[in-house]
């Protein structure tokens, strides 16, 4: 069978992905499949924060972590035939053959056959507001936060693939959406385009001040992706009571060391704040429902979306270094 391309990670990392971290090794020649196996041609490659979370566990040699969407090109398994599109973890790599069925076993999670009709949606879309991206907005708000009509929701990384769905779907459910943000152009997009009541450039204004002006009587919910600094100025400013669902903390992802517990604000205690963390693979049995609320939005014009795509496998680190930095808008993907 023919080989495969594939980036492994050359040396241990340091604080941000650097191109020389990273080498193209070739497989020859592929194994020839098993019964339960599929060879898979990558169409796109999901590019993730997570990616680097758990860059400490990363061994050098490896190839690099990640999902992406690929098409079916051989089958040995009824369930997953030839021809059909996957999503699958299967890591920095064009071609690739995977385990797949319920006995498999998958270090992430396991390989999701993609519907053969989306509605005349793109099929990009399952690595990010009909996937990962998207279930982690879809229950990490409505169901961590259980967001009520008439209340002000706060996104950070709100220009991002999750947040920019978190923030919509607020909307969606009646609630005053206000966006955290590092640039102009983010703000824009989300004011002008996604709909956003606010949104803050959080490294031209105060956001302390932003938010008691928008949200005089306290904001009710915090959807977390970035940590730090940031949320303890969100922290400050939200009612007794306020939910906050921590989906990440990428603004900790680039130290070195794994990251610690942060100090809690005190705002935690005083106001009884309510945090939870939550990772979306807990709703696995539930992702239909958010695939056809999410897809049945889109549709009707209230949810959008956008990609940042790179063209070319092997720019996949600079794209990676690139989305960690915040470049991207939206969704940030390597077009195989
Ligand atoms: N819990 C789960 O199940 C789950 C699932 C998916 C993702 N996640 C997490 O959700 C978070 C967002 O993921 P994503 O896919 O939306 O990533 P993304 O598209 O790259 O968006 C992340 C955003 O974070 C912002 N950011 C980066 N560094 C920052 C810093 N130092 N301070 C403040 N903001 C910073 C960037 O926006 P600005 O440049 O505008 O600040 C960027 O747009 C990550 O923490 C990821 O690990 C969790």
């Amino acid at each position: 069978m023919a080989g495969a391309r594939k980036l492994v990670i050359a040396r241990p990392f340091g604080a941000e992905p650097l191109p020389e971290d990273f080498c193209l090794q070739e497989e020859q020649e592929l194994p020839p499949l098993r019964d339960g196996q599929i060879l898979v041609e990558a169409l796109y490659i999901s590019l993730d924060p997570f990616e680097w979370a758990f860059k400490h566990l990363h061994k050098v040699g490896a190839t690099m972590i990640g999902s992406q969407l690929a098409r079916i090109v051989e089958s040995r398994s009824a369930a997953f035939p030839a021809g059909r599109l996957v999503v699958g973890c299967f890591g920095w790599r064009d071609r690739t053959v995977a385990d797949v069925g319920p006995r498999a076993h998958h270090p992430l999670w396991p390989p999701a056959l993609l519907p053969r009709d989306l509605g005349g949606l793109p099929p990009s879309l399952a690595l990010g507001a009909l996937g990962m991206p998207g279930y982690a907005a879809y229950f990490g708000l409505l169901d961590v936060c259980d967001p009520q009509p008439g209340d002000v929701v706060v996104v950070s990384g709100a220009g991002g693939a999750v947040g920019s769905l978190a923030g919509q779907i607020a909307r969606i459910h009646g609630c005053t959406a206000v966006g955290l943000v590092r640039s102009d152009e983010k703000v824009r997009w989300l004011t002008e385009e996604l709909g956003f009541e606010h949104a803050f450039n959080y490294q031209t204004s105060d956001v302390g001040a932003a938010l008691r002006r928008v949200a005089p009587g306290g904001v009710d919910v915090y959807y977390d992706t970035v940590g730090g600094d940031l949320s303890s100025a969100v922290a400050d400013c939200m009612r007794q009571r306020g939910r906050i669902a921590v989906c990440g903390c990428v603004s900790t992802y680039r130290d070195p060391r794994p990251p610690k517990m942060l100090l809690i604000p005190p705002a935690v205690v005083r106001k009884r704040l309510r945090m939870d963390g939550f990772m979306f693979t807990q709703w696995r049995d539930r992702w239909p429902e958010a695939d056809e609320r999410m897809a049945l939005w889109i549709r009707q014009g209230r949810l959008k979306w956008r990609e940042t795509i790179t063209d070319g496998f092997l720019n996949t680190p600079r794209a990676f270094a690139a989305m960690l930095r915040g470049d991207a808008i939206g969704k940030a993907l390597v077009k195989v």
